[in-house]
Protein backbone atom coordinates (compact mmCIF):
# COMPACT_ATOMS: atom_id res chain seq x y z
CA UNK A 1 0.00 0.00 0.00
CA UNK A 2 0.80 3.71 -0.33
CA UNK A 3 1.18 6.17 2.50
CA UNK A 4 0.97 9.61 1.90
CA UNK A 5 2.10 12.51 4.24
CA UNK A 6 -0.54 15.70 4.76
CA UNK A 7 1.48 18.23 5.00
CA UNK A 8 3.86 20.59 2.92
CA UNK A 9 6.33 21.30 6.01
CA UNK A 10 9.71 19.73 5.24
CA UNK A 11 10.63 19.47 8.77
CA UNK A 12 7.79 17.48 9.25
CA UNK A 13 8.20 15.59 6.52
CA UNK A 14 11.99 14.82 7.08
CA UNK A 15 11.16 13.27 10.41
CA UNK A 16 8.19 11.15 9.96
CA UNK A 17 10.00 10.28 6.97
CA UNK A 18 12.71 8.96 8.69
CA UNK A 19 10.64 7.21 10.92
CA UNK A 20 8.66 5.52 8.63
CA UNK A 21 12.01 4.38 6.97
CA UNK A 22 13.90 3.26 9.81
CA UNK A 23 10.42 0.91 10.78
CA UNK A 24 10.56 -1.05 7.81
CA UNK A 25 7.09 -1.34 7.12
CA UNK A 26 5.90 -2.64 3.56
CA UNK A 27 4.91 0.60 2.54
CA UNK A 28 5.52 3.23 -0.16
CA UNK A 29 5.81 6.32 1.05
CA UNK A 30 5.02 9.64 -0.55
CA UNK A 31 4.28 13.20 0.02
CA UNK A 32 1.50 15.16 -1.12
CA UNK A 33 3.73 16.05 -4.40
CA UNK A 34 2.89 13.17 -5.67
CA UNK A 35 -1.08 13.48 -5.93
CA UNK A 36 -0.52 17.33 -7.20
CA UNK A 37 0.05 19.23 -3.43
CA UNK A 38 -1.13 19.25 0.08
CA UNK A 39 -4.51 21.18 -0.52
CA UNK A 40 -5.20 24.13 1.04
CA UNK A 41 -6.54 23.74 4.43
CA UNK A 42 -8.10 25.91 6.93
CA UNK A 43 -6.99 25.51 10.62
CA UNK A 44 -9.52 26.35 12.41
CA UNK A 45 -10.35 23.67 14.79
CA UNK A 46 -9.42 24.55 18.38
CA UNK A 47 -7.63 21.49 18.96
CA UNK A 48 -4.65 19.73 17.66
CA UNK A 49 -6.67 15.97 16.53
CA UNK A 50 -9.58 18.36 14.77
CA UNK A 51 -7.09 19.85 12.54
CA UNK A 52 -4.83 16.95 12.30
CA UNK A 53 -8.20 15.13 10.81
CA UNK A 54 -9.39 17.94 8.74
CA UNK A 55 -5.83 18.02 6.63
CA UNK A 56 -5.88 14.19 6.16
CA UNK A 57 -9.41 14.29 5.38
CA UNK A 58 -8.29 16.47 2.63
CA UNK A 59 -5.22 14.83 1.44
CA UNK A 60 -7.52 11.39 1.27
CA UNK A 61 -9.83 12.83 -0.63
CA UNK A 62 -7.65 12.74 -3.72
CA UNK A 63 -5.98 9.25 -3.52
CA UNK A 64 -5.61 6.32 -4.93
CA UNK A 65 -8.02 3.34 -3.25
CA UNK A 66 -4.83 1.66 -1.83
CA UNK A 67 -3.63 5.07 -0.55
CA UNK A 68 -3.24 6.07 3.53
CA UNK A 69 -3.54 10.06 4.57
CA UNK A 70 -1.58 10.61 7.57
CA UNK A 71 -1.76 14.03 9.06
CA UNK A 72 0.32 15.49 11.84
CA UNK A 73 -0.70 18.78 13.56
CA UNK A 74 1.39 20.01 16.40
CA UNK A 75 2.87 22.85 18.50
CA UNK A 76 4.27 23.70 22.33
CA UNK A 77 1.68 24.68 25.56
CA UNK A 78 3.50 26.65 28.04
CA UNK A 79 2.41 26.45 31.29
CA UNK A 80 2.66 29.73 32.33
CA UNK A 81 0.08 30.39 29.17
CA UNK A 82 -2.71 28.44 30.48
CA UNK A 83 -1.38 26.07 27.36
CA UNK A 84 -0.82 28.29 24.69
CA UNK A 85 0.36 29.01 22.20
CA UNK A 86 -0.94 25.60 20.84
CA UNK A 87 -2.88 24.85 18.25
CA UNK A 88 -1.81 28.10 17.48
CA UNK A 89 2.06 28.08 17.77
CA UNK A 90 2.86 27.77 13.91
CA UNK A 91 1.34 31.82 13.77
CA UNK A 92 1.95 33.08 17.24
CA UNK A 93 3.94 35.91 15.80
CA UNK A 94 1.26 36.60 13.18
CA UNK A 95 -0.65 34.86 9.97
CA UNK A 96 2.49 34.38 8.15
CA UNK A 97 4.86 34.46 10.82
CA UNK A 98 8.25 32.49 10.43
CA UNK A 99 9.36 30.31 12.86
CA UNK A 100 12.45 32.71 13.47
CA UNK A 101 9.65 35.06 14.31
CA UNK A 102 7.56 33.15 16.41
CA UNK A 103 10.75 31.46 18.64
CA UNK A 104 11.62 35.19 18.95
CA UNK A 105 8.58 35.97 20.59
CA UNK A 106 8.21 33.30 22.72
CA UNK A 107 11.79 33.85 24.16
CA UNK A 108 10.74 37.66 24.90
CA UNK A 109 7.16 36.61 26.05
CA UNK A 110 8.85 34.25 29.21
CA UNK A 111 11.09 36.90 29.69
CA UNK A 112 9.80 38.06 33.32
CA UNK A 113 8.65 34.59 33.98
CA UNK A 114 11.05 33.22 36.79
CA UNK A 115 12.97 29.73 36.55
CA UNK A 116 10.52 26.80 38.02
CA UNK A 117 7.57 28.42 35.90
CA UNK A 118 8.60 27.83 32.93
CA UNK A 119 7.47 24.69 31.93
CA UNK A 120 5.99 23.58 28.60
CA UNK A 121 5.35 20.73 26.64
CA UNK A 122 5.20 19.64 22.76
CA UNK A 123 2.41 17.78 21.53
CA UNK A 124 1.96 15.87 18.38
CA UNK A 125 -1.36 14.23 17.27
CA UNK A 126 -1.45 12.16 14.13
CA UNK A 127 -4.44 11.52 11.97
CA UNK A 128 -4.76 8.66 9.68
CA UNK A 129 -7.36 8.17 7.00
CA UNK A 130 -7.02 4.62 5.81
CA UNK A 131 -8.20 3.21 2.63
CA UNK A 132 -12.21 2.62 3.02
CA UNK A 133 -12.31 5.50 5.07
CA UNK A 134 -11.12 4.07 8.64
CA UNK A 135 -10.18 7.45 10.91
CA UNK A 136 -7.51 6.78 13.62
CA UNK A 137 -5.61 9.45 15.90
CA UNK A 138 -2.45 8.69 17.55
CA UNK A 139 -1.32 11.34 19.98
CA UNK A 140 2.05 12.24 21.35
CA UNK A 141 3.74 14.33 24.52
CA UNK A 142 6.54 15.55 25.55
CA UNK A 143 7.30 17.85 28.60
CA UNK A 144 10.29 19.82 29.48
CA UNK A 145 11.42 23.35 30.70
CA UNK A 146 11.86 26.51 28.24
CA UNK A 147 15.20 28.36 27.91
CA UNK A 148 15.81 31.81 27.98
CA UNK A 149 18.07 31.77 24.83
CA UNK A 150 18.52 29.56 21.98
CA UNK A 151 21.08 26.08 22.07
CA UNK A 152 21.29 24.30 18.77
CA UNK A 153 21.05 24.55 15.04
CA UNK A 154 19.17 21.10 14.55
CA UNK A 155 15.10 20.42 14.27
CA UNK A 156 13.33 23.45 13.98
CA UNK A 157 10.61 25.19 15.24
CA UNK A 158 10.13 26.01 19.06
CA UNK A 159 13.23 23.24 19.31
CA UNK A 160 16.46 25.62 20.44
CA UNK A 161 14.53 26.38 23.62
CA UNK A 162 13.16 23.68 24.01
CA UNK A 163 14.84 21.17 27.15
CA UNK A 164 13.38 17.88 27.67
CA UNK A 165 12.97 17.18 31.36
CA UNK A 166 15.93 14.92 32.77
CA UNK A 167 17.68 16.24 29.45
CA UNK A 168 21.03 18.12 29.33
CA UNK A 169 20.50 19.02 25.76
CA UNK A 170 17.70 20.86 23.62
CA UNK A 171 15.89 19.12 21.19
CA UNK A 172 17.60 21.53 18.37
CA UNK A 173 21.32 19.78 20.34
CA UNK A 174 20.12 16.27 19.50
CA UNK A 175 20.64 14.18 16.62
CA UNK A 176 17.52 13.36 14.56
CA UNK A 177 17.56 10.08 15.95
CA UNK A 178 17.45 11.60 19.23
CA UNK A 179 15.22 13.75 19.12
CA UNK A 180 12.45 10.87 17.40
CA UNK A 181 13.53 8.61 20.56
CA UNK A 182 11.79 10.76 23.12
CA UNK A 183 9.91 13.48 20.96
CA UNK A 184 5.93 14.47 20.86
CA UNK A 185 6.29 13.23 16.92
CA UNK A 186 8.34 9.75 17.94
CA UNK A 187 6.05 8.78 20.35
CA UNK A 188 2.98 9.18 18.29
CA UNK A 189 4.98 7.58 15.33
CA UNK A 190 5.36 4.69 17.47
CA UNK A 191 1.65 4.59 18.66
CA UNK A 192 0.97 4.62 14.61
CA UNK A 193 3.42 2.04 13.81
CA UNK A 194 2.05 -0.63 16.47
CA UNK A 195 -1.48 0.06 14.83
CA UNK A 196 -0.16 -0.39 11.30
CA UNK A 197 1.56 -3.93 12.37
CA UNK A 198 -0.98 -4.65 14.23
CA UNK A 199 -4.09 -4.27 11.66
CA UNK A 200 -1.25 -5.39 8.98
CA UNK A 201 -2.56 -2.75 7.44
CA UNK A 202 0.74 -2.84 5.44
CA UNK A 203 0.34 -5.41 3.68
CA UNK A 204 3.29 -7.14 5.19
CA UNK A 205 3.11 -10.51 7.14
P1 LIG B 1 1.18 23.02 12.47
O1 LIG B 1 1.79 22.94 11.11
O2 LIG B 1 -0.05 23.83 12.54
O3 LIG B 1 1.02 21.65 13.08
O4 LIG B 1 2.24 23.84 13.34
C1 LIG B 1 3.16 23.24 14.15
C2 LIG B 1 4.06 24.31 14.78
O5 LIG B 1 4.42 23.87 16.08
C3 LIG B 1 5.37 24.44 14.00
O6 LIG B 1 5.35 25.53 13.14
C4 LIG B 1 6.39 24.65 15.09
O7 LIG B 1 6.49 25.99 15.39
C5 LIG B 1 5.80 23.94 16.30
N1 LIG B 1 6.33 22.57 16.40
C6 LIG B 1 5.69 21.39 16.14
N2 LIG B 1 6.50 20.35 16.31
C7 LIG B 1 7.69 20.86 16.67
C8 LIG B 1 8.94 20.25 16.97
O8 LIG B 1 9.14 19.03 16.88
N3 LIG B 1 9.92 21.10 17.32
C9 LIG B 1 9.76 22.45 17.40
N4 LIG B 1 8.63 23.07 17.10
C10 LIG B 1 7.59 22.27 16.74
Amino acid sequence: MRLYLATSNLHKIEELAAMLAAAGLDVEVHTAEAVGGMPEVVEDQNTFSGNALKKARALAALLPEDGLALADDSGICIEAFNGAPGVYSARYAGENATDEENLEKLIRELGNVPNGKRGGSFECHLAVVAPHGEERLFIGEIFGTILRERRGESGFGYDPVFLPLGKERTTAEMTSEEKAAISHRGNAMRQFLEWMRDTKIQGGA
